[in-house]
């Protein structure tokens, strides 16, 4: 069995690396030309456990090589999976440029035979698109000559390896046989279990749905924190209680969602849902609740500490995920300009940055490690490194609040230090708020 991957990265490489442990040839391709050379030295250019060490042992093995030539890689492959990225435009509409390269490519060394199965996740009737610029480009029939399927990846980074083999590898296909060939490969070559759904666009919903579910579940513990912190409430000592009903499933409150997944994934449906003549309301609004938690973090330090005109912030973690290095849609880049536009002074601390780094993703670098700080702490990424913190110690050398945007700190302990603890879906240690004007309201509405 040869395969293609095209794609190398954060889940094409370990994808690479399993179909090739498991008895397949694997060619992975990528345009960067320094991703490719990394492989082929047998150094794992991703930061993911346990693929350095198998694919050193892979490449060296003879198993699986990388090229930047997609044409060529195709042209010895039966099947051919791709995993590159589909973001978002400025529009908030999938950004399909990359993966119709990519297609392109492909169709260019396309044979009769293959299987191209599509793993990125795609708005519902992409794939289909995506297979009739295969048969444009190469020539051949899609589902005659040639087979596509859709199969979304649902694993997560630091956890790919046991993820791949553990969760239910969903597949549908152009035609039955499109199907049923990808549920066969994946059984064989993925070793998961494999769900064939019949369709690309029920694959393709498969994993949207999987995402909106995500995304509205976060935004409801928003909510429910929202409400939990006016009525006197710590959501989170209660969560276990909530979910104890064999119903609910609530997920935690938060300051907010990150990721090139969760707050991503939703404008796909919302988008298409339009296009359709649909309004996805829920999915709207919880994409709105999750965004609006930045500002619902500092309406709550202005409200129950002071206004933010004037302060010193110093935002923990760049982040979207504690331990991770990887920032987009980090909540950061929503809390360090809101938090400027009430005059704050913003400043921001991640141990996995450097200084130039954090400058060049537009923010003014901070530090917990010494030094006068900022009036104002507010908890972004629950990264370890800011798990046993010193308040006392920070209360000396300047701090004054502490916002806990990910439920990690005690809040008795943080006031016990003298400092004043706001804590996401937590309510204020006094519960003398006055009613909310309309502007807040309104805020929180919208
Ligand atoms: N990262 C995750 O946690 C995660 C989880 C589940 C699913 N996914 C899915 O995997 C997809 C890929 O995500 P990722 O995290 O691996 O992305 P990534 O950015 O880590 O890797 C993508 C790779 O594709 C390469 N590439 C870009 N254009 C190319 C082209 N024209 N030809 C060949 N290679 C090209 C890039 O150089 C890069 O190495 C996502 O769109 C998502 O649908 C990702």
């Amino acid at each position: 069995m040869n395969v293609s991957v095209i794609g190398a990265g954060k889940m094409g490489l370990p994808v690479a690396c399993q179909f090739s442990r498991n008895g397949a040839t694997v060619t992975a391709c990528d345009v960067n030309t320094a991703v490719v050379e990394a492989i082929n030295a047998g150094r794992c250019p991703i930061d993911e456990p346990g693929i350095p060490e198998l694919l050193g042992e892979l490449v060296r093995g003879g198993s699986l090589s990388a090229t930047t030539d997609t044409p060529t890689a195709v042209r010895r492959s039966d099947v051919v999976v791709v995993l590159v990225p589909v973001l978002l435009t400025a529009e908030h509409d999938a950004d399909t440029a990359t993966i119709e390269a990519v297609t392109r490519a492909i169709a260019a060394g396309l044979r009769p035979g293959t299987l191209v199965s599509y793993e990125t996740t795609l708005p519902v009737g992409t794939t289909r698109r995506l297979a009739a610029l295969l048969a444009e480009g190469s020539g051949l029939r899609a589902g005659v000559d040639f087979d596509v399927a859709f199969s979304p990846e649902r694993v997560k980074s630091q956890f790919v390896l046991e993820r791949l083999t553990e969760n239910v590898k969903v597949v549908g296909g152009l035609t039955p046989e499109a199907a049923a060939r990808a549920e066969a490969f994946y059984g064989r070559y993925l070793g998961a279990p494999v769900r064939n759904v019949g369709t690309l666009e029920a694959a393709e919903l498969v994993k949207l749905a999987g995402m909106v579910y995500r995304d509205v579940n976060i935004a409801l513990a928003n909510e429910m924190g929202r409400y939990a912190e006016r009525v006197g409430v710590d959501l989170h000592a209660i969560l276990d209680a909530v979910n104890s009903d064999g119903e609910a499933a609530l997920l935690l409150p938060g300051i907010g969602v990150g990721g090139h997944c969760t707050p991503v994934y939703p404008y796909f449906l919302l988008r298409d849902a339009e296009r359709r003549g649909m309004a996805a309301e829920l999915t709207a609004v919880g994409r709105r609740i999750n965004d609006a938690q930045a500002c619902w973090a500092l309406d709550r330090v202005e409200r129950e500490w002071g206004p933010l005109a004037g302060a010193g912030v110093l935002v923990l973690g760049l982040g979207f995920r504690p331990e991770v290095k990887e920032h987009v849609s980090s909540t950061a880049f929503l809390l360090a300009p809101e938090a400027e536009r009430r005059g704050a002074r913003v400043l921001l601390d991640d141990p996995l940055y450097s200084d130039d780094e954090l400058r060049a993703h537009g923010f003014t670098p901070g530090s917990l490690r010494d030094g006068q700080l900022p009036e104002v702490l507010i908890l972004n990424t629950a990264h370890a490194a800011y798990g046993a913190l010193d308040f006392a110690s920070l209360a000396q050398r300047g701090v004054r609040v502490v916002f806990d945007g990910r439920a990690l700190w005690s809040a008795a302990a943080v006031r016990a230090a003298g400092l004043v603890y706001i804590g996401v879906g937590r309510p204020a240690a006094q519960q003398d708020w006055q009613p909310v004007g309309a502007a807040t309201l309104a805020q929180a509405r919208a």
